[in-house]
């Protein structure tokens, strides 16, 4: 592969100047390395921070119905139409165990046009139900 085309600062570095963090992924943009550039784990302070200077195409943070319900920085990506990916969706598989699956997905889903949780499986059947959930059909 060339060129990811979604490239996140999975964490901001403490130890290093936020500029020159965004510089380097602004420079892999620039070059055409990656296409656009998200953030991980970020307040919305250092939402605000970061789109005062370049393009932010996603922010991932943790949002669950479990033990993470709440994070303000997905109300700001709304507000700044900045898609919001949802990592850990199901607890890190402790709704799936509960046989929360739909209730869980859903309740992220409803949070906005603008949410898209990424929920993971290492199983093929846990796949189909999961694809079921989101687009109500199974394949
Ligand atoms: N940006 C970050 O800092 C960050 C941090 C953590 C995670 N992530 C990302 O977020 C995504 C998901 O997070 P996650 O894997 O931690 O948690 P998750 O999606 O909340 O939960 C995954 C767990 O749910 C189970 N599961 C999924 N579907 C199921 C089903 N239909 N029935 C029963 N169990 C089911 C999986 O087990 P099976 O494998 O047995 O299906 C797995 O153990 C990943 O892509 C990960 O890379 C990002």
């Amino acid at each position: 592969m060339d060129r990811l085309e979604l490239c996140y600062l999975h964490r901001i570095d403490p130890q290093v100047p936020l500029g020159e963090q965004i510089g380097t992924l602004q420079a892999l943009k620039d070059e055409g390395k990656i296409g656009h550039i998200g953030l991980s784990k970020v307040t919305p302070e250092q939402i605000r921070t970061v789109t005062n200077d370049i393009t932010v195409a996603a922010v991932q943070n943790v949002l669950n119905m479990g033990a993470d319900r709440h994070d303000t920085a997905r109300e700001l990506c709304r507000d700044l139409f900045i898609p919001y990916v949802p990592y850990r969706p199901l607890d890190a598989g402790t709704l799936a165990q509960q046989g929360h699956i739909d209730a869980a997905l859903n309740w992220l889903l409803h949070l906005g046009n603008h949410v898209a949780p990424i929920p993971s499986t290492s199983s093929p059947e846990h796949l189909r139900q999961l694809v079921a959930v989101v687009t109500g059909t199974r394949i």
